[in-house]
């Protein structure tokens, strides 16, 4: 379906049934990797699981209250990126990333990110989009960091990781910031 090049040897695809095999081996590759922070990944085992998802995704699509992408880089899936669901009487969203950690340390994630942030507050015309990470998460926080978000605080225990109550910091852009950002690049 869509194809999105997002660097040079990276590109995004809306996620489809047909990619559940190749994301289900990605998750089980990474499965510790991406348990220190995400709290799904207990949850998603199996090539039907990853299906489960994807239709999901695809039902947010067709609703347009976000997305998921798979993140594609040198022909290999790496990962995935998403705009979760929108509110749209507020026009705010939220972004969620992960990738295998052999792509880490590439840019990957935060080509995509940059990408799906042109998505948002272009087509979508979103005045608000959030990226959420865990205080220790150093590697995530650089990706809103880099993309010159605002840090605008840290809400205390809000995501059950497994056995655990962790706190998240919000980092936020706004539409005009973004979109301010590119002309002045
Ligand atoms: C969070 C996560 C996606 C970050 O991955 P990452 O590879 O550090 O981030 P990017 O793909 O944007 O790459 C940035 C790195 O590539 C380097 N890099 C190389 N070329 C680059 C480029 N063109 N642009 C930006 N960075 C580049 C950067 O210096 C940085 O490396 P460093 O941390 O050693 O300085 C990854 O660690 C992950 O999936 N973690 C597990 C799941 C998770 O935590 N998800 C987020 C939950 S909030």
């Amino acid at each position: 379906m869509f194809a999105c090049p997002v660097a040079e040897r990276t590109e995004l695809r809306l996620l489809e049934e047909r990619h559940a095999d190749e994301l289900a081996l990605l998750v089980d590759r990474n499965r510790e990797h991406l348990r220190a922070w995400l709290p799904w990944v207990d949850g998603s085992r199996t090539p039907a699981d990853a299906r489960i998802f994807i239709a999901g995704a695809m039902r947010r699509w067709g609703q347009n209250n976000g997305f998921t992408a798979g993140i594609w880089h040198e022909g290999e899936m790496a990962g995935t990126i998403g705009l979760h669901a929108i509110d749209w009487s507020s026009r705010a969203s939220s972004i969620g990333y992960w990738i295998g950690s052999d792509f880490q340390g590439k840019g990957i994630a935060t080509a995509a990110c940059r990408a799906v942030l042109d998505h948002a507050f272009g087509a979508l015309g979103l005045n608000r989009v959030e990226i959420r990470c865990a205080p220790a998460n150093r590697r995530s926080r650089a990706v809103p960091e880099r993309l010159g978000f605002t840090k605008e605080g840290t809400l205390r225990q809000v995501q059950l990781l497994y056995d655990r109550y962790t706190d998240l910091v919000v980092y936020a852009m706004l539409a005009d910031e973004w979109i301010g950002r590119e002309m002045g690049a």
